[in-house]
């Protein structure tokens, strides 16, 4: 899926963050968000996400301009085509970690396995092998990063929006992490992360950077 944004800008609190920004993350790519701290990639990572209204411009995926779409639009592009892996990790602490992996319930709201060989695959994918049963709350930070991406890995989105993915890492995780995320890219997966890290910088295939239009005035007010 192409995934576009086209001179947007938002303002929050009353203070522009995001200024006529156009970015296009295509297929089989990574695009990297870089800027300095506060100069609006979470912003226009979110934007693109469709977890934050714009104020101006637009959004579009495949051509198709998505910026008005409603409530359960959202929903279905968020279910069907996307995965996120963000800053508050998006993990539900008081469920197992192979719940946090599959997400799937039964019809009565009771949690079932889903399917045991993808599970076991995405946990190994990212370290977390024998840790299925417990509880994700235990995990520590970057355990809890490693474990949404396990499940972008077990739902095999179109998209994957990623903020700041190797920040909280050590050396050897942060390689495989760039290594999931460029294989999610050879797979024909739009990869979209907001980053500062050079290393991870380098395995991308397009940088964005975020600011650009803002004036030193503008940024010396942030
Ligand atoms: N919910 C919010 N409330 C107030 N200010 C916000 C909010 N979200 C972002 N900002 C501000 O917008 C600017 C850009 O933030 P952000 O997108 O998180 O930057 P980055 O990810 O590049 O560090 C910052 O100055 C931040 O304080
Ligand atoms: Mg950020």
């Amino acid at each position: 899926m192409l995934m576009e944004a086209q001179d947007i800008s938002v303002a929050i609190g009353g203070r522009l963050v995001l200024n006529g920004e156009s970015v296009r993350c295509k297929p089989g790519t990574i695009t990297a968000l870089v800027g300095a701290s506060g100069s609006g990639k979470t912003t226009l990572l979110h934007c693109l996400g469709l977890l934050l209204p714009v104020d101006k411009g637009s959004i579009l995926i495949d051509g198709n301009n998505v910026t008005k779409y409603g409530t359960a639009a959202r929903r279905q592009f968020w279910r069907n085509h996307a995965a996120f892996v963000l800053q508050d990790y998006g993990i539900m602490d008081e469920e197992s970690v192979a719940f946090n992996v599959t997400m799937k319930t039964n019809i009565i709201g009771g949690r079932v396995s889903g399917n045991k060989e993808k599970l076991m695959h995405s946990l190994e994918q990212t370290g977390l092998t024998g840790r299925e049963n417990e509880l994700a709350g235990h995990l520590s930070g970057g355990e809890k990063q490693r474990l949404a991406l396990s499940r972008a890995i077990y739902k095999d989105a179109d998209i994957l929006f990623v903020d700041e993915p190797t920040a909280s890492l050590d050396e050897a995780n942060r390689r495989t992490v760039i290594e999931l995320l460029a294989d999610f890219a050879v797979r024909g997966r739009t990869v979209i992360v907001s980053t500062h890290d050079s290393e991870m910088m380098e395995a991308c295939d397009a940088l964005h950077q975020v600011g650009a239009n803002n004036s030193p005035q503008k940024l010396r007010n942030i």
